[in-house]
C-alpha cells in the first residue's frame, strides 16, 4: 500500500524529493533528472523528508532511493566554483545520523562523490549488481567534503580508504560488498529488496552510525604502503596529500573534529586553480561529444571490424576493438609479418594478465576475437576497416583502393595516419563519404585519446558512426579537420621545433627537458624523441629537404645525431646516452659538443636560459599554433585542444591544458613573448591573433 505522507510541507512539495509510505517504512525518493545531482533543492528536500520520518511515530525505518536511472550520481560540479548555498551536505548527513530510525540507501546506477557520502551517512547500503560506488573528488582536485574520508576508513580500514579515495575509482557491487563498503547486493527489484532490508533494521530499531564506529585494526605497514603508492600514482598533488592526511586523522582524532578539518581542506581545495583546471577538463570532455552538423545523423551498427597492418599501432587498435567485444580480422602483407603481429598480440595480453588488468579467461576470450589473415578478401563482410600500414601516401593509397574494391557499399574506411592528407586518400576511393580518420595514440590499447578526422567529404552518418564506435571502445574522441598533423601532432611539432631553437641559442637538451618536466609534462621533448625514435622524422626530413624554403630557420642537430646512428633509446643513444638497462638517459658530452657546434656554425651567440623562460617560450609556441588551428577550423573549440594535449601529449592535467593555462596568465606577458618568438623564429613562422583567443579564455 503506497500513500503519500501528509501533511507535506510547502518546501517538500517544491523540492526534488518525494516521500512515499509502504506500511511502516518510508521511501524517500530523490527525483532530480537527469542524474539526481545533489543540488540545493535536493538537500532541502532531504532535510524535510528526514525530519518527517523522525517525527512520524508510525514509521519505523526509511529507504533512500533515486528516481530514474540512478541514485545520486554526484554533486552539481558547477556549484564547486562558487560559494556553496545552504543547507550544505554535511547538515543533511548529520540529520540522517541524528534521525532515531534506521535509513537504508538503495543504490542503482551510480552513487558517486556527495552521492556516496549520502549513502555512507545511512545505517546500511544495498545496491544492484550492476551499480557502482566511488569517491572521485580527488580526480577533480578536491577531497570528499562530507565525511567520505572519515566514514570510509571506518568500513574498510585506513589503507583501503587511501586507495579508494586517492584513485577516485568506481567500484562495482561485488567488490563493494567484499570490501564492506556496501552491506548487500539486491537481485531483482531494488526497492522491494531495500524495503525488506529496512523493515528488518526497523523491527530491531537498529541505528548503525558510522560516526560512532571504531576503525578496524590493521598493520601500520599496510597503511604506509598504501600512502606511498597513492602519492606515487597521484604524483604528490595537493589533493592527494590532503586526502591521505584526512583519512589518517580518522584514526587519531574524535569524529567531529576530524570532520571539521576535512571540510576545511575541502573548502580550500575546491577554490584552487587546480580544481578549476580539472573541472574545465571534465566539462570539456562533455562538450567534445557534441559535434556541429550531426543533428539527426544515425550511426551505423558495427559488428565486424578489419584492421590492416599488424605493427605497433595495428595490434594495439585490434586489442581496443576486441576488448570491447568486436570481432576483428587483422591483415598483414605476408605470413611472416602476420606471425609477428599475432605474437605481439599474445604478448600484450599476457602482460595484461600479469599486471592484473585482465583475468586470464577474459584475455583468452578477447584474443580469440582476433583472427589473422593475409587475404584482403577476408574483409569482404567487414562494417569498418581501420588502416594502420606504413606512413606513406603511395602505400596507403594502394591499400585504400584495394579495400574500396572489396568492401560492401556503405562499409566505413578509416585511416590511422598521423600526418597524411585524408582527403587525398578518400579521393582515391569511390566512397569518399564513407572515409574518416581514426588517429589513435601509442600504445593504442592504453591511451584514451582518439582524434576523429572529418574529411571534406566525410558524411554526417560516417562521423556519427565513428563517434559511436569511439565511445564503445571507450576512447575520448576529439573531432579534427584535415591538416598536416591534425591537432595534436601539429602543435607538438611546433613546440618541439621551438625547443630546438633554444638549443641553438644556448640551452641544452637536459635543461629544456628538466624545465618542462618541472612545469608538469610527463617527459620533456628530447626524452620523448629518444623514446619514440628519431629515425622516422629524419627520413621524412630527408625526403622533404629539396622542397624546404632555404630561408626557413632549420636546426640540424637532430640530423647530425641520426647520421651517427643515434636513433634514441633503441640504439642506446640519441639526445641522451642509455647505458644497458637504463630507463632514463644520461647527459652526453658528445651531444653538448654537437649543440655548441650548431650554434657556432650559424654564428648564434650562446646565452643562459632559465626554466621560466624555457617554459614560457615552449608554451606560448603551443598557444600560437593552437590559435592558428582554431582560425583554420581544424579544431572546433579551444577546449578540444586542451583535451588533446592533456590526454595525448603529457601536458599536465592540473594546468587544464595550454589554452586554459593561457587564460590565467598576464595577457601582456604572453603577447610580448609571442613577439619575441616571432622575431627569433625567422621566416616561415606564422603569428596568430592570440589576443582575441586569450580574451575568450577569460
Ligand atoms: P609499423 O611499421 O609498426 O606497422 C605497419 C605495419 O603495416 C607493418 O607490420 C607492415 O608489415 C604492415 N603493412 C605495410 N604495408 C601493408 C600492406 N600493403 N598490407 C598489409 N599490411 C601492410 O607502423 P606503426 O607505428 O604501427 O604505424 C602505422 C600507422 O599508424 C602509420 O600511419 C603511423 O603514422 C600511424 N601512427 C603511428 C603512431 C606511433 O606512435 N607509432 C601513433 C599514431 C599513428
Amino acid at each position: 500500500m503506497v500513500a503519500v505522507l501528509n501533511p507535506l510541507s510547502e518546501a517538500l512539495a517544491r523540492s526534488r524529493v518525494r516521500l512515499e509510505r509502504h506500511g511502516e517504512i518510508a521511501a524517500i525518493i530523490i527525483d532530480n533528472p537527469p542524474v539526481n545531482a545533489g543540488s540545493r533543492e535536493v538537500r532541502c528536500g532531504l532535510l524535510d523528508a528526514i525530519y518527517m520520518v523522525a517525527a512520524e511515530d508510525a514509521i519505523k525505518a526509511a529507504v533512500l532511493i533515486g528516481a530514474g536511472s540512478t541514485f545520486v550520481a554526484g554533486s552539481d560540479i558547477r556549484e564547486f566554483g562558487k560559494p556553496l548555498e545552504e543547507p550544505q551536505l554535511p547538515l543533511v548527513l548529520a540529520a540522517i545520523e541524528a534521525c532515531p530510525k534506521p535509513v537504508v540507501a538503495a543504490i542503482h546506477g551510480a552513487a558517486l562523490g556527495g552521492g556516496f557520502e549520502l549513502a555512507l551517512a545511512c545505517d546500511a547500503r544495498v545496491m544492484l549488481p550492476d551499480a557502482v560506488v566511488g569517491l572521485p573528488e580527488v580526480t577533480l582536485g578536491m577531497i570528499p567534503g562530507a565525511g567520505g574520508t572519515q566514514r570510509t576508513p571506518r568500513l574498510v580500514g585506513v589503507a583501503a580508504a587511501i586507495e579508494i579515495i586517492c584513485s577516485g575509482r568506481r567500484i562495482k557491487a561485488a567488490e563493494a560488498v567484499s570490501l564492506g563498503l556496501v552491506d548487500a547486493v539486491i537481485e531483482g527489484d531494488l526497492r522491494t529488496g531495500a524495503l525488506a532490508y529496512a523493515r528488518a533494521l526497523g523491527a530491531a530499531s537498529r541505528k548503525r552510525r558510522l560516526s560512532e564506529a571504531a576503525l578496524p585494526p590493521e598493520e601500520p605497514e599496510r597503511i604506509d604502503q598504501a600512502e606511498r603508492e597513492a602519492l606515487r600514482a597521484g604524483r604528490g598533488r595537493p589533493q592527494v596529500v590532503k586526502a591521505i592526511e584526512a583519512i589518517k586523522s580518522a584514526a587519531v582524532l574524535p569524529f567531529a573534529e576530524a570532520l571539521a578539518r576535512e571540510r576545511e581542506a575541502f573548502q580550500q581545495l575546491r577554490m584552487s586553480d587546480e580544481a578549476a583546471a580539472l573541472r574545465h577538463l571534465f566539462f570539456a570532455e562533455r562538450e567534445a561529444a557534441k559535434v556541429a552538423g550531426l543533428e539527426g545523423a544515425v550511426a551505423a551498427d558495427i559488428t565486424r571490424v578489419g584492421i590492416v597492418g599488424a605493427g605497433t599501432m595495428g595490434t594495439g587498435i585490434a586489442i581496443c576493438f576486441a576488448d570491447a567485444g568486436y570481432m576483428v580480422t587483422l591483415i598483414e602483407q605476408d605470413a611472416q609479418a602476420l606471425q609477428r603481429g599475432m605474437q605481439r598480440l599474445q604478448e600484450t595480453y599476457e602482460r595484461s594478465v600479469k599486471t592484473g588488468r585482465l583475468d586470464a579467461g577474459l584475455a583468452r576470450t578477447c584474443l580469440e576475437r582476433i583472427a589473422g589473415s593475409i587475404e584482403f578478401a577476408s574483409l569482404a563482410d567487414a562494417d569498418l576497416v581501420v588502416e594502420a600500414v606504413f606512413e606513406d601516401l603511395a602505400v596507403k593509397t594502394e591499400v585504400f583502393q584495394r579495400l574500396d574494391a572489396i568492401l560492401r557499399p556503405g562499409a566505413i574506411l578509416a585511416s590511422n595516419t598521423s600526418y597524411l592528407d585524408l582527403d587525398r586518400l578518400a579521393a582515391a576511393t569511390g566512397r569518399a563519404a564513407d572515409v574518416v580518420g581514426l588517429h589513435f595514440f601509442s600504445p593504442a590499447q592504453v591511451m584514451r585519446l582518439l582524434e576523429v578526422v572529418r574529411g571534406a567529404a566525410t558524411s554526417a552518418h560516417t562521423l556519427a558512426t565513428a563517434l559511436a564506435v569511439a565511445k564503445k571502445i571507450r576512447k575520448l574522441a576529439v573531432v579534427a579537420r584535415v591538416g598536416e598533423g591534425f591537432i595534436g601532432n601539429r602543435i607538438y611539432a611546433a613546440y618541439r621545433r621551438q625547443c630546438e631553437f633554444m638549443l641553438e641559442e644556448g640551452a641544452y637538451p637536459e635543461q629544456v627537458d628538466a624545465a618542462l618536466e618541472q612545469f608538469g609534462f610527463a617527459m620533456g621533448p628530447f626524452a620523448v624523441g629518444d623514446m619514440s625514435g628519431l629515425d622516422i622524422a629524419w627520413r621524412t626530413r630527408l625526403r622533404l629537404a629539396a622542397s624546404r624554403d632555404p630561408r626557413e630557420r632549420y636546426v640540424e642537430i637532430a640530423d647530425r645525431l641520426c647520421e651517427q646512428g643515434r636513433f634514441g633509446q633503441k640504439t642506446g643513444a640519441g639526445w641522451y646516452r642509455y647505458p644497458p638497462g637504463a630507463r632514463r638517459g644520461e647527459t652526453d658530452p658528445e651531444v653538448r659538443a654537437l649543440v655548441e657546434a650548431a650554434s657556432q656554425a650559424k654564428g648564434i651567440p650562446r646565452r643562459a636560459f632559465d626554466a621560466a623562460e624555457i617554459q614560457r617560450r615552449a608554451l606560448v609556441t603551443m598557444i600560437n599554433e593552437a590559435a592558428l588551428i582554431l582560425q583554420e577550423g581544424i579544431a572546433e573549440r579551444a577546449a578540444d585542444i586542451d583535451l588533446v594535449l592533456v590526454n595525448g601529449y603529457g601536458f599536465p592535467r592540473h594546468e587544464g591544458g595550454p589554452l586554459f593555462w593561457a587564460g590565467r596568465r598576464s595577457r601582456n606577458e604572453l603577447l610580448a613573448e609571442l613577439d619575441h618568438i616571432a622575431e627569433v623564429s625567422g621566416p616561415g613562422f606564422r603569428k596568430a591573433d592570440i589576443a582575441s583567443l586569450l580574451e575568450q579564455q577569460r
